[in-house]
């Protein structure tokens, strides 16, 4: 699903949606998303994981990660991804990362977080993935290598096989570090820009959003589940991350279990929190009930005083003026 709210101001990083459809936030996960993961490996400003999640929410079928590092970014968009009703099939995460710490660091936080299932984590340059892999993401995030050269290279990698209206937020491209030429973040993607392969719709945080064009021409599409199922294990017995495909699909699921049974915890104490609000406001309810009988009782009384009392005023005029 394409964003359909664009922003022009380059300098405005604030938190706003870019789906009409989301109220803001787009339920209360999304509200927690940057607090609920500020100690996991990775460097988030508020606004980028905001976007991210929002990203997962709406066009979180088949994401592409250049750069998980140690999978916080990965954890924001998934979580979005999953959080979303009406997906009808299962979110396929592809992250990339030159790194081979990166990429069992980020599988051991996806896995703590029971969401290993949902994602292929593969060693090399997008380059190099995509000689391997033919997918069409449906949402882009570019947090890979920084300087001017590396980040051109994958923005021209990405026109060929992405189709128009993904969205692709390119962190760290309001960064002081584009000005010095440390960084080529903000030149690449402006250049991206001004070849006609993406339009730019806001600053969130320390990222940019580029809604491509019609100049990128790919159908989307992810792989067939058992497929990405299959690669998956396999990309992480080849790059070393585990050894047995099948110790680790257990591993996996019993991940799974206990983040379901944390998240069902959770549940279970916000429940009981809602039961003790419910029975405090109900007897709340009837003590005020109580009062309002009482002043309807005292009221009627008075009413029946003063009327008695005027009824004495009227015999006691009438036996003055008689006498
Ligand atoms: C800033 S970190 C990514 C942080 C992560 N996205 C997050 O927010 O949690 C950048 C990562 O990009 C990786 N990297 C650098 N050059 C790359 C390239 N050309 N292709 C893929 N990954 C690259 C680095 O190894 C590093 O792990």
């Amino acid at each position: 699903m394409t964003p359909d709210l664009r922003y022009s101001d380059r300098s405005d990083a604030s938190m706003r949606p870019s789906w009409s459809a989301s109220p803001g936030f787009v339920n209360a996960e999304h509200r927690s998303a940057y607090n609920d993961t500020r100690d996991l490996p990775g460097w988030q400003e508020e606004g980028d994981s905001y976007k991210l999640y929002e990203m997962g929410y709406f066009a979180g079928d088949v994401i592409l990660e250049i750069g998980v590092y140690g999978g916080r970014s990965a954890v924001v968009e998934l979580r979005g991804a999953l959080s979303n009703p009406a997906r009808d099939r299962a979110p396929q995460f592809f992250g990339i990362d030159l790194d081979p710490a990166a990429i069992g660091r980020s599988y051991k936080t996806l896995l703590d977080h029971g969401l290993a299932e949902y994602a292929l984590l593969y060693h090399g340059d997008l380059e190099n993935f995509i000689t391997e892999f033919f997918i069409r993401p449906t949402m882009v995030f570019v947090d890979g290598d920084h300087r001017y050269p590396g980040i051109k290279g994958d923005l021209e990698t990405l026109s060929e096989i992405l189709s128009p209206g993904v969205p692709v937020l390119c962190h760290d491209y309001s960064n002081p570090e584009n000005d010095t030429g440390e960084y080529g973040v903000r030149r690449a993607a402006t250049e991206w820009e001004e070849a006609g392969y993406a339009e730019f719709a806001g600053v969130f945080g320390c990222a940019a959003l580029f809604v491509t064009t019609g100049r990128c021409r790919r159908p989307c599409s992810g792989l067939r589940p058992e497929r990405f199922a299959e690669r998956r294990l396999e990309l992480l017995r080849r790059q070393g991350v585990v050894e047995d495909p099948v110790a680790v699909r257990i591993a996996e699921l019993e991940a799974r279990i206990e983040a379901c049974e944390t998240e069902r915890a959770a549940a279970t104490a916000r429940l009981r929190e809602l039961e003790a609000e419910r029975v405090r406001d109900s007897a709340a309810i009837r003590n005020l009930q109580e009062r309002v009988a009482i002043l309807l009782t005292t009221r009627s009384a008075l009413r029946r005083l003063a009327a008695a009392s005027a009824r004495r005023i009227g015999v006691y005029d009438y036996l003055k003026r008689r006498l």
